[in-house]
């Protein structure tokens, strides 16, 4: 099965008040263990890579293994750029065979991040690819930079920006942020905000980032074996499924993955200091991932059977 556009499992989200989970991938693990949830749950999928996750493993290691996932598989899965930094990048994994890119303008002036985001619809869509683009400012970690301020997202300029530049998808900033450290005080999202957004922009998928939650076994699995992740917290399950009945197609979860291979890393080499293998650890971790992913379709997205 060849990879696909969102489009139709937006479409479908959307009427069916549900979300897809936008998985973030950095290696042969990650994409293995999210294929097996996707299965399991016969769920459509978004795999979805970063600069920095490109830097990494190579733009090429990861087209080959997505095609190796899609050779037997019949689940509907979209390959997406996280956090497009600049034209060029969103160019090479359109070439590349991405079906949908985010080019993420939002350090920029208002009228800078329309100029820029027009420039990728408009390459991107003579290519049947979908483009998602940022509105607002999230607080948290980012390529290693720290902000502390978030910019909520203004349901007008919204509305503006979307018929100004044609992009699909629109990600907002409503109290989420990225990272494993979410929240001080009461965790809480602007859900006032994200319905004006849904009632402007009728039919626009609306997308949520830094939205791991952060499970307090695995970072009690991580301090108690060595690590050192106090006071992590995410944003509770029970709001991101709201989320998800409303105008928020897409889920966007890296934090709890990362978390949850690395409690499970340490866990198998603190019981077993002799293992030296990757593979000993690395089969839980796997394992992890898969966990993780099939707990998110069930808990906070509802995709489980719609692909
Ligand atoms: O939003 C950022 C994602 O969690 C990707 O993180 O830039 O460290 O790969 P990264
Ligand atoms: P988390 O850090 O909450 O997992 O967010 C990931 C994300 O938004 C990727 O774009
Ligand atoms: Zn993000």
């Amino acid at each position: 099965m060849p990879l696909v556009s969102p489009k139709e499992m937006f479409a479908k989200a959307y009427a069916g008040g549900y979300a897809i989970g936008a998985f973030n991938v950095n290696n042969m693990e990650i994409i293995q263990g999210i294929m097996e949830a996707g299965k399991a749950e016969n769920a459509p999928l978004i795999l979805q890579v970063s600069a920095g996750a490109r830097k990494y493993a190579g733009q090429n290691y990861i087209m080959k293994l997505m095609e190796a996932a899609m050779q037997d598989t019949d689940l509907p899965v979209v390959l997406h750029l996280d956090h497009g930094p600049n034209f060029e990048m969103c160019k090479a994994v359109i070439d590349g065979g991405f079906t949908s890119v985010m080019y993420d303008g939002s350090h920029l002036s208002y009228e800078e991040n329309i100029a820029e985001t027009k420039k990728v619809v408009e390459y991107a869509h003579a290519r049947g690819v979908w483009v998602e683009a940022e509105l607002g400012r999230l607080a948290g970690v980012e390529e290693d930079v720290q902000s502390d301020d978030h910019v909520y997202t203004d349901p007008e300029q919204a509305k503006d920006f979307v018929t100004r530049t044609g992009c699909d998808s629109l990600a907002i900033a409503i109290g989420t942020s990225h990272g494993a450290y979410k929240f001080k005080g009461e965790a809480k999202l602007d859900f006032a905000r994200l319905e004006k957004v849904g009632q402007l922009l009728p039919g626009v998928p609306i997308v949520l980032h830094g939205a791991s939650s952060v499970p307090q076994e695995f970072v009690e699995m991580v301090n108690k074996y060595g690590g050192h992740v106090p006071g992590a917290r995410g944003v509770p399950e029970d709001l991101l499924r709201k989320a998800a009945g409303m105008a928020v197609c897409k889920i966007n979860i890296d934090s709890d993955i990362r978390l949850a291979m690395t409690a499970c890393i340490r866990k198998h080499l603190a019981e077993n200091p002799g293992d030296f293998d990757p593979r000993q650890y690395l089969t839980p971790a796997r394992n992890a991932v898969r966990d993780m992913v099939q707990r998110k379709i069930k808990n906070v997205l509802g995709c489980s059977g719609k692909a």
